[in-house]
């Protein structure tokens, strides 16, 4: 590699942007050359970019090699125009995501003619493209004839059209799957060696962090473990010309789609590979959806609004019609037969794009929701928590956990998050606090009474679980323990083999495999022997648990907003199942469905739930990576901006993660000399890893409160951004970003700094004295966040003395009867003389400040001088279950001081 490709590679940000990297390099080698062209620059600069990207291009089909060889004659021949010229095609074809695909030309042996990609027009243009890695022992000099009776396999029949990407070596498949997101399949030949034969030390250093324990022989199936391990969306198959039976019968075959039999299958691996993509591609509800639209369908049922003709035929309401356009109400309908289906009882398309979905998410069923996430979380809560049972809760998750344990009568037992007090924001809850409450819960005997973990992950401002581990040592002190993991923000999660494993499901899917290996056992007992027989609280906290694997019950539950980060319709949401024990509960299950779900669900919100799933499974690893890079680079400008930096910043690992809960050391993935294995380590080890594409946009700096600053970027810029604390917003990268959005926001923000620098510049001391008050408002006078206090004795029903569970649906309930209830203003004298001599303040509702959206009170709680002080400072507008004209809303208290 060329040293300053080397040195910019090296850097994990750019490992990480690796494909809009490459576009970058080719840009660059495109501006070297037109240098070169007008006498600026040397032969020596080009040669030494080109062959700094040519490692890289080995992994994809375009240019492929053949254009690369010719790129060098080129470039060895002195012939600069030329050179420009071809690497301003590679370079706008590598840009413009164009479908590289080349036809035949190759077989006619005209390398120019494969310049212009057939795809961009002739009759692929229409047909999906993608790329097939082939790992061959072969010589490569043979590679280009293989890759020519590859292309020889096309049909017009066939529904995806493919190039194939040849490697020779474990090592450089390997890479390839990471770096092309367009390789959908490989095939393995048995027999490749294990090194590549290129001394590519980035991309080693990847490798060797993300294999660990390297194999001492390359085998084909342990390249396809190790590839679906990274990722599962890739249909791997494998060739040999040894014994196939035996081959098959192996337990690592489980992740190869296919066995071949050597070289003399190749029509039938062609026909397997397009089989294999259809099989995602296809969307069972969305497709017969289509077909449904275009039947002449006379309607004698409610739903006038479907086939449209109450819309297009009207005065009034046409333009709704031609807004939408006809589609949208041909595929209206009330109905549930006649190539639809129920999604409150699906037999026939919904429940196959329901279990296509569990495929694709790691999960063993898959529920469509299409009321968002808030109804997915309260099915859950239902379907799994009966009156009386406990639940360690997060206090600061979404408000639909706190409704659906009020509806089912579930006793909350909350936690807290650690606090981020300076940002008006908290954190997650920490592993040590969770295991305490179940212990406590384990001494007073009422560990039976515990049914469930309820988290949030990622939490609206990145926090992310290791998820694994907090099962692992929950399922040690209570092996039934069911979790669930709300999982509303990060459903993309999925597709990043980094952010893989800190899901519910990626974590369900370790522990499955770890509770097979017999090894577990040994550790689990070995682990019992040095705790000896009765190990003190103490020390089980400090202990990282082992669960005993015969006695574990898997029970796993996420939820995600698929409309939240995939291409799924507002409300669109799925709960994912993972639970052995799931039919002892399918029936309450369905009960929730039947209790929470519509009985007029939204054809196109499942339709697109449907097409969502089939995004991911095709396109979700490259979009994922792009969403990731791009979040990158907005860190990174933004730290490095000579202006912008004066006034805002992005919160960092090392801001939003104590350095406690960073136990492998990672400071943020800016800090100088930041390495990618640093970043693997604390994905890996680290308590809490914060998702990068979620990041927090300090603005109390710049002199804005964060709903300010939100407003100015709407109306002002046409920027629109997720959730704001006091002093700062939150800003998110999804799949839909492009560079353009960076380019955009970047200028908004120098605008916005410009016009700040011109105002204290003109403005004289008065106005730079007000500013830095305000800076100092924002960014030093911010209140303490109130822990959840305690429920009244009247509502702690059998809580022991160490937990602090309560019966929050009979205080909810209480509260629909006025008598029982008074309201006292928020800033009356009555308040404090309350907190001093009581009779104590207890909540009859739950208030929820919008931000920071978690209940500062909850119905039950005694109000403590903490939340009255937070309520009394906080300057936000929305206030849920407060009405400032009545004031608090309590739960009298009798004469003996007992709530009524
Ligand atoms: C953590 C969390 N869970 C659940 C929800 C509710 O999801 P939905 O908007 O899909 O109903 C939200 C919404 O913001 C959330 O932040």
């Amino acid at each position: 590699m060329a040293k300053g490709a080397t040195k910019a590679s090296q850097r994990m940000d750019s490992f990480l942007a690796m494909q809009s990297g490459r576009s970058d390099l080719w840009r660059e080698a495109l501006t070297a050359a037109q240098n070169w062209v007008a006498g600026l620059a040397t032969r020596a600069n080009i040669e030494g970019r080109i062959s700094g990207l040519a490692v890289l291009e080995e992994f994809h089909a375009y240019p492929g090699m053949r254009l690369m060889g010719l790129l060098r004659d080129k470039i060895s021949a002195d012939e600069a125009a030329v050179a420009a010229d071809l690497i301003r095609r590679f370079s706008d074809t590598i840009l413009s995501g164009a479908n590289p695909d080349r036809g035949d030309a190759e077989d006619d042996g005209d390398v120019l003619a494969e310049l212009l990609p057939t795809v961009v027009s002739g009759r692929e243009a229409r047909r999906p493209y993608f790329e097939v890695l082939m790992v061959s022992p072969q010589a490569a000099s043979r590679w280009p004839a293989i890759a020519a009776e590859m292309r020889r396999l096309r049909r017009p029949e066939d529904a995806f059209v493919y190039e194939p990407v040849i490697v020779g070596s474990f090592e450089d498949a390997f890479c390839a799957a990471v770096v092309n997101p367009k390789i959908l399949a490989v095939i393995v030949a048995e027999g490749v060696p294990f090194r590549s034969k290129h001394e590519a030390p980035v991309l080693r250093s990847i490798l060797d962090s993300a294999i660990g324990d390297l194999p001492t022989e390359a085998s084909a199936l342990k390249l396809a473990s190790i590839l679906k391990g990274i990722r599962p969306d890739l249909d791997v198959y494998v060739t040999t010309d040894r014994e196939v039976e035996k081959l098959a019968s192996d337990p690592a075959a489980s992740s190869v789609r296919r066995i071949f039999y050597a070289v003399e299958e190749l029509l039938e691996m062609h026909l397997a590979v397009l089989e294999g993509i259809q099989a995602r591609f296809e969307t069972p509800f969305f497709d017969n959806l289509k077909r449904y639209a275009q039947r002449p369908i006379g309607t004698f049922h409610a739903l006038p609004i479907a086939r449209g003709k109450s819309v297009f035929r009207s005065e009034w309401i046409r333009d709704m019609g031609e807004f939408y356009g006809m589609n949208l109400f041909l595929a209206e309908s009330s109905a549930t037969t006649g190539g639809l289906d129920s999604l409150l009882e699906p037999t026939g398309n919904i429940k196959k794009a329901q279990e296509m979905a569990a495929r694709a998410f790691g999960a063993d069923h898959v529920f469509f929701v299409t009321n968002g996430t808030s109804t997915s979380n309260k099915m859950v809560v239902q379907a799994l928590v009966a009156p009386g049972d406990i639940v360690i809760v997060d206090r600061n998750c979404h408000k639909s956990h706190h409704y659906g344990l009020v509806l089912g009568g579930g006793q909350p037992l909350y936690v807290e998050a650690f606090p981020l007090t300076a940002y008006s924001m908290y954190g997650a809850v920490p592993l040590q606090t969770i295991k305490k409450a179940l212990l406590n819960l384990r001494d007073e005997g009422r560990l039976d009474r515990v049914r469930m973990l309820d988290l949030t992950n990622c939490t609206f401002d990145g926090h992310m679980y290791n998820t694994r581990r907090v099962m692992e040592e929950c399922l040690a002190i209570k092996p039934d323990l069911i979790f669930l993991w709300d999982e509303a923000w990060s459903g993309f999660a999925r597709w990043s083999p980094f952010l893989r494993p800190r899901t519910g499901m990626g974590a369900a899917a370790a522990i499955e495999e770890w509770l097979l290996d017999p090894a577990s056992v040994a550790a689990y007992e070995k682990q019992q022997k040095q705790l000896g027989p009765k190990p003190s609280t103490q020390k089980l906290l400090a202990t990282r648990l082992i669960p005993d694997p015969r006695k574990v019950r898997l029970r796993v539950y996420q939820t995600n907003s698929t409309h939240k980060s995939m291409s799924a319709i507002r409300q669109g949401s799925m709960v994912l199942v993972k639970d052995v024990d799931f039919g002892s509960v399918q029936s309450q299950f369905r009960e929730a469905v039947f209790t929470h779900a519509s009985t007029s669900p939204n054809q196109q919100l499942i339709a697109s739930l449907d097409v969502a799933r089939r995004q991911m499974e095709l396109e979700g690893y490259g979009l994922v990576m792009n969403a990731i890079s791009i979040a990158l680079k907005i860190r990174a400008i933004i730290k490095s901006h000579p202006v912008i930096s004066k006034y805002f910043s992005v919160l960092g690992a090392n801001d939003l993660i104590p350095d406690e809960f960073r136990q492998s050391g990672f400071v943020d993935y800016l800090k100088p000399g930041a390495t990618w294995a640093d970043a693997v380590r604390s994905m890996r080890e680290d308590e809490f890893y914060l998702d990068p594409t979620r990041m927090t946009l300090v603005c109390g700096t710049a002199g804005f409160d964060g709903t300010q600053f939100k407003g100015l970027l709407a109306n002002r810029f046409n920027i629109q951004v997720n959730k704001t604390s006091r002093n700062s917003v939150l800003l998110q990268s999804n799949i839909n970003n492009t560079r353009s959005d960076i380019a955009h926001l970047v200028r908004v923000l120098v605008e916005i700094c410009g016009e700040i620098e011109e105002r204290l510049k003109s403005g004289g001391a008065g106005t730079r004295e007000a500013f830095a008050a305000r800076v100092k408002s924002l960014m030093q006078d911010v209140p303490d966040l109130p822990n959840f206090s305690r429920f009244h004795d009247a509502f702690r029903g059998k809580a022991g003395k160490l937990t602090n569970e309560g019966d929050m649906r009979t205080a909810f309930f209480m509260a629909y009867h006025e008598k029982s209830c008074e309201y006292v203003p928020l800033n009356s004298p009555d308040v404090n003389q309350r907190l001093q001599k009581g009779p104590p303040l207890v909540s009859a509702n739950f208030v929820i400040p919008y931000p920071p959206g978690f209940p500062i009170m909850v119905p039950g709680q005694v109000i403590t001088k903490e939340t009255i002080d937070f309520m009394r400072k906080l300057d936000v507008k929305e206030i849920h279950g407060y009405d400032a004209a009545r004031g608090l809303k309590l739960i009298k208290q009798t004469k003996t001081g007992r709530s009524r």
